[in-house]
């Protein structure tokens, strides 16, 4: 049990309102939803997940730092703070395990303002643009990285 890969899920502000929060951008899934959806992925693969949201950048960066040396990869949806925060960045370059950068939405497709994400540099990957999906991408990548190639 305690060699089971360990995977802390991070939400930025305002992704407690998914669901309800610009649908037309978002989708209408709630947050919870995505969370068990996850948690369900993890299961299939043996997964322990931990899942939190946060509109406070503070308790994002207390997470974070907390999670080294009790988790092995962090997915987090930065949100907002992906394009502004050198704190949020410079918390996930001192975890240490690895890090999945997601995005609901296609920041790339977007605003000029959200071209720009202070997180892909020290991310392993990035997954955008595929909605919910793009958490239980997340995971299925983890799962084939863990595999032999
Ligand atoms: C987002 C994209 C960000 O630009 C935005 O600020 C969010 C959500 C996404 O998942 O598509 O809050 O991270």
């Amino acid at each position: 049990m305690t060699d089971r890969v360990k995977i802390l899920v991070v939400n930025g502000p305002n992704l407690n309102m998914l669901g309800t929060r610009e649908p037309e951008i978002y989708g209408a899934v709630s947050l919870d939803a995505i969370r068990k959806k996850c948690q369900a992925a993890c299961e299939t693969h043996g997964f322990a997940m931990k899942w939190t949201q946060s509109n406070s950048e503070a308790v994002l960066i207390d997470t974070i730092q907390a999670a080294c040396n009790n988790f092995d990869w962090i997915i987090v949806n930065g949100a907002g703070l992906t394009h502004t925060s050198v704190a949020l960045r410079d918390a996930l370059a001192l975890f240490n395990g690895k890090v999945i950068e997601v995005h609901l939405s296609n920041i790339y497709a977007r605003e000029e303002f959200r071209h720009k994400s202070l997180i892909t540099a020290i991310a392993e990957g990035a997954v955008v643009g595929f909605g919910a999906n793009s958490y239980t991408m997340a995971i299925a990548a983890i799962a084939e990285m863990q595999r032999e190639f």
